[in-house]
């Protein structure tokens, strides 16, 4: 089973992205500061917090918002995924859509 190595982190990750679910803006940029997709993915999406969790700037735009859609419903879920997914209950499809077209501008 995969323990996430900072509960702390988890918490204070999962507590901002509730706070800011009622959060409309459907601007890929802020939202990926606003999500708190930064604090696991880092600031340029190509340098995560832990070396086991991927890479995702400049990925296709498609397949970026497959992932999203599949992490957010489980269709995609394992160990890993499980941490993200709690933070996917807060960001609507609208939204799901600006940050795939955000990630996958970013080089
Ligand atoms: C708590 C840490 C965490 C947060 C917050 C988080 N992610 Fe993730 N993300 C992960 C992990 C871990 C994976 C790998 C999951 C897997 O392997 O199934 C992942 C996978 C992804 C993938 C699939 C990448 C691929 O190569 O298939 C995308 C896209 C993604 N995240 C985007 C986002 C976006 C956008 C946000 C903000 C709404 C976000 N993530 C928030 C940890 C996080």
């Amino acid at each position: 089973m995969f323990k996430f190595p900072k509960a702390g982190l988890f918490a204070a990750v999962t507590l901002a992205a509730l706070s800011v679910g009622a959060a409309h803006a459907a601007d890929g940029a802020a939202l990926y500061t606003a999500k708190t997709c930064v604090a696991c993915h880092g600031a340029d999406a190509k340098t995560p917090i832990l070396p086991a969790y991927p890479k995702i700037a400049g990925q296709n735009e498609t397949y970026l918002l497959q992932q999203l859609q599949d992490i957010k419903s489980g269709a995609r879920s394992n160990a890993m995924s499980a941490v993200m997914k709690a933070v996917m209950t807060s960001v609507s499809d609208e939204e799901m859509a600006a940050l795939a077209t955000y990630v996958a501008g970013l080089k």
